[in-house]
């Protein structure tokens, strides 16, 4: 199998509930490496070109106002399989229809508050790592 990096956020609700330890453990847990890590605050102009890829969702306003309500932590993630891993490790993006043991049916509140971002295909790892990091700033 193929060592991957793969894009994780923690999000605002999860950072204002103190979770960034607890979900990272759960990420390290399940194999995965953090080999990239920042707290930021996004902008609205960084939340927005962040998700464009739902500008035209009924929920992008609603999206964006919750990115930019407090610190999120982005980070680089590596492993076998990492980007597949991850999204297993997170669980269903509406944390009801999530599995027992997953980040966000332990953690999450809602779908709007659903506490971790992860990437979904290779393609948009690499563009969404692009985004928050340059080459340097992640160390394997
Ligand atoms: P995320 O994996 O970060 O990708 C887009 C986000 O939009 C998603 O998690 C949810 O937090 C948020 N979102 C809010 N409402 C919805 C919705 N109705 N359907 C899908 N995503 C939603």
């Amino acid at each position: 199998m193929a060592i991957e990096r793969t894009f994780s956020m923690i999000k605002p609700d999860a950072t204002k509930r103190n979770l960034t330890g607890a979900i990272t453990k759960i990420l390290e847990d399940a194999g995965l490496r953090v080999v990239a890590s920042k707290r930021v605050w996004m902008s609205k102009r960084e939340a927005e070109g962040f998700y464009a890829v739902h500008k035209d969702r009924a929920f992008f306003g609603e999206l964006v106002e919750t990115m930019t309500s407090g610190p999120t932590i982005v980070q680089v993630l590596e492993g076998e399989n990492a980007i597949l891993k991850n999204r297993e490790v997170m669980g269903a993006t509406n944390p009801a229809n999530a599995d027992e043991g997953t980040i966000r049916k332990t953690h999450a509140l809602s779908i709007g508050e659903n506490s971790v971002h992860g990437s979904d295909a290779p393609e948009t790892a690499a563009q969404e790592i692009k985004y928050w990091f340059s080459d340097t700033e992640i160390v394997g």
